[in-house]
């Protein structure tokens, strides 16, 4: 895979400085070009505005914001795009004008240059047509704000070829996007089902089912969002919710055309009047009507294959804020009354007709599966992606069993040489879901937490196991579950975003699935009890000098690394190794003295200053029963097989979740803990 080393953006406009912005702000080098230098001064001036507007809300530093512009070439000078990897076009949506521009991009860009349009509303397929490299343009949709809002609709079209998604998609990631692959189609995803949403509160109005204000309430209540359709559009301009629904109506059909209520508030130039109070008796007929109508449309575009109920669900929640998408809103609700609000809706419309992907769910009577592991096997390799980037990917039962299922898989087939576990978005896996081992301590069912416990260390035996190499692909965070998975992983290959950390002792528990086990084999005792006591981050650059990375590599190296791993002899893990010295003050501070020390709540001794006083004060904020346990186990662990080191662990489970401290600390994620020590 090559690299992408340049991206173009052109329209320095509301969407194209956003993204300029966005690209430089991931570490990228940009260039942003529009019509104008004045355009183009413009479009820096906002930039220059938001990132200020980041240093006053503490999210960047004076320091970054220069970094960040350094990285953000302005010019008029379309020139500029030539030799870049990936040319980003976010200009007027007027179908001639983008037209005139690919042509001419066209002309400019070297060959290997990937064409993208931000378009809405148009067709991805049209503008493709209009250059000599259909192969080579694809549809990147970005949501607004793009520096802000992670969601980004990737659409290939019928003839962009795998290498032009595959560098989208890394183009993606590289720029901190979560990327869902939506078919070219009216709306893509989310629009599809967004813009009818909007659409359909005008035409209650319209029918006088409920006036506004009932209409935001209803809204509110049934999708759990903070403003309701009338707001919105008074924010995000009411010409955009006409032109949007113009399109899809035109391109679709008449369910989806313009309320004449909607043209008109247009042509009135006027804001919605919110004003008022809600009717309480009228809000369940909106609500329902409502679910019919947006619900009814996620299952209608899965039906056309525009894309799969997860990513509709991943777009709703990332890209809208929803609280949950569609199919996991009619899960709550239930599917027959899903298919009952929806069967209304196809009555009342007659080019509306009822989803086929509802009506068998309906039939089977239960709620709809949602898969969090895939499975894609190519050249040769078993990738397996762990996809449910909007919880950072965090494991709980179903997506271990998932895994299990997708590993298996893997194994069996012939033709998988080796299988590699990656995370889908920005994270690798950021840990387990810690919702799940709550709910469990406040259920009385620390058993379940066992269970699940113990099928995850089955499964990461297998895979360390594996007659297959097995990699995982750290081009990202992990936290303990996560870190845990890699490690049992019989090579990483890490990308300097990678990193691990045992945060475990910071929230009352213990790293469960082997990590303790895994590093101490590794780099010794000492080095994992000060990871696992202190929750420090261990960087890509650190795990490679300590040799837990296998290969550090760069984004767009990593398809060669795990070519160069499978052609070679299996890593010996547990290899004897030489702690670097750079490294070896953080072993000492767990040494069998520092660790009495630290424990009974002194410095350790013998380390740099700095480094005790720091050691000292984290751990003073750690649960004291989960750092005796830890240590315990380390030692424990010594000198067993396997699984008999796995079996103290499983054995000490019930008692660190039984603490007073483990349910405090998992119920106050992020917030500072007072532990008892019980
Ligand atoms: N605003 C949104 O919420 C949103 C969301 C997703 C996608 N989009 C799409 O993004 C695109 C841009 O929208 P926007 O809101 O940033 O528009 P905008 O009007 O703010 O900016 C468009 C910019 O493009 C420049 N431009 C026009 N023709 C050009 C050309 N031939 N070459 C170079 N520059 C040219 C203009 O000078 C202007 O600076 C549209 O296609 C829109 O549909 C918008």
């Amino acid at each position: 895979m090559s690299q992408i080393n340049k991206i173009a953006v052109i329209g320095a406009g509301n969407m194209g400085s956003g993204i300029a912005q966005k690209i430089a702000q991931e570490g990228l080098n940009v260039v942003m070009i529009d019509l104008k230098d004045e355009y183009v001064e413009r479009g820096l001036g906002i930039i220059r505005q938001m990132l200020q507007e980041g240093v006053e809300r503490k999210i960047f530093k004076p320091g970054q914001v220069d970094d960040i512009l350094s990285r953000i070439t302005g010019t008029s000078d379309f020139e500029a795009a030539a030799d870049a990897d990936l040319v980003i076009e976010a200009v007027f949506e007027d179908k001639q004008v983008k037209a005139d521009l690919f042509k001419k991009l066209d002309q400019i860009c070297s060959k290997k240059t990937i064409l993208a349009t931000n378009t809405s509303s148009f067709y991805v397929k049209e503008f493709a047509e209009q250059t000599a490299r259909p192969d080579r343009f694809i549809g990147l949709h970005y949501f607004f704000h793009p520096a802000k809002n992670r969601l980004l609709e990737v659409i290939p079209h019928q003839a962009t070829s795998r290498d032009t998604l595959d560098k989208s998609l890394l183009a993606a990631k590289l720029h901190g996007k979560t990327a869902i692959v939506v078919k070219d189609a009216p709306g893509f995803a989310v629009n599809r089902f967004f813009v009818p949403f909007l659409n359909e509160a005008a035409r209650m109005l319209e029918e006088g089912l409920a006036d506004i204000p009932t209409i935001e309430a209803a809204a509110k209540q049934a999708f759990k969002i903070g403003m309701g359709p009338f707001e919105l559009m008074n924010v995000t301009g009411i010409p955009i919710a006409v032109h949007a629904s113009t399109t899809l109506g035109n391109e679709i059909g008449p369910f989806y055309a313009t309320a004449g209520i909607l043209k008109a508030q247009m042509e009135k130039n006027e804001l919605w009047d919110l004003a008022g109070e809600a009717d309480e008796a009228k809000i369940a007929a909106v609500v329902e009507r409502f679910y019919g109508v947006c619900l009814g449309v996620a299952a209608a575009l899965v039906d056309e294959g525009v894309a799969s109920i997860e990513d509709t669900d991943r777009g709703a929640k990332i890209g809208l804020r929803w609280i949950m998408g569609p199919f996991e809103i009619m899960n709550k609700i239930g599917v027959d009354r899903t298919h009952a609000a929806v069967e209304a809706i196809t009555r009342k419309y007659d080019d509306f007709k009822m989803p086929q992907v509802l009506a068998r769910q309906h039939e089977l009577g239960r709620p709809f599966e949602f898969k969090f592991v895939d499975l894609e096997v190519k050249d040769n390799i078993g990738y397996i992606t762990l996809n449910r980037p909007e919880a950072m990917n965090a494991l709980n039962p179903k997506v271990v069993a998932q895994l299990d299922q997708c590993f298996s898989e893997a194994e069996k087939n012939e033709a998988v040489e080796a299988i590699v576990f990656q995370g889908a978005g920005k994270a690798f896996v950021a840990g387990a879901d810690i919702r799940y081992f709550v709910q469990k301590i406040k259920a009385d069912k620390i058993s379940d937490i066992y269970d699940f416990t113990s099928k995850g260390h089955e499964l990461l035996l297998k895979i360390e196991n594996s007659a297959k190499m097995t990699m995982a692909l750290l081009d990202g965070l992990s936290l303990g579950g996560g870190s845990e998975l890699a490690l049992a992983c019989q090579a990483i290959i890490a990308t300097p975003a990678g990193s691990m950390g045992f945060p475990e002792t910071g929230i009352g528990i213990f790293p469960g699935l082997g990590g303790m086990l895994r590093t101490a084999r590794m780099v010794g005792p000492e080095l994992a009890k000060y990871y696992v006591f202190t929750g420090s981050t261990m960087t890509a650059q650190d795990a490679h000098e300590l040799g837990i990375v296998t290969k550090l590599v760069m984004p767009a190296d990593i398809d060669s690394a795990v070519q160069e791993l499978m052609a070679g002899d299996k890593p010996d893990k547990y290899r004897q190794r030489k702690i670097p010295d750079r490294l070896k003050p953080l072993a000492r501070v767990c040494s069998a003295d520092n660790v009495a020390r630290l424990l009974a709540g002194d410095p350790p001794q013998g380390v740099p200053e700095e480094l005790a006083a720091r050691v000292s004060k984290v751990i003073g904020f750690k649960a004291p029963v989960a750092l005796k346990l830890s240590n315990d186990i380390i030692d424990q662990q010594d000198g067993k097989s396997m699984e008999e080191a796995v079996a103290i662990e499983l054995g000490l489970l019930h008692d660190i979740f039984s603490t007073a401290d483990a349910l405090e600390g998992l119920s106050n994620i992020g917030r500072r803990v007072e532990f008892k020590g019980a």
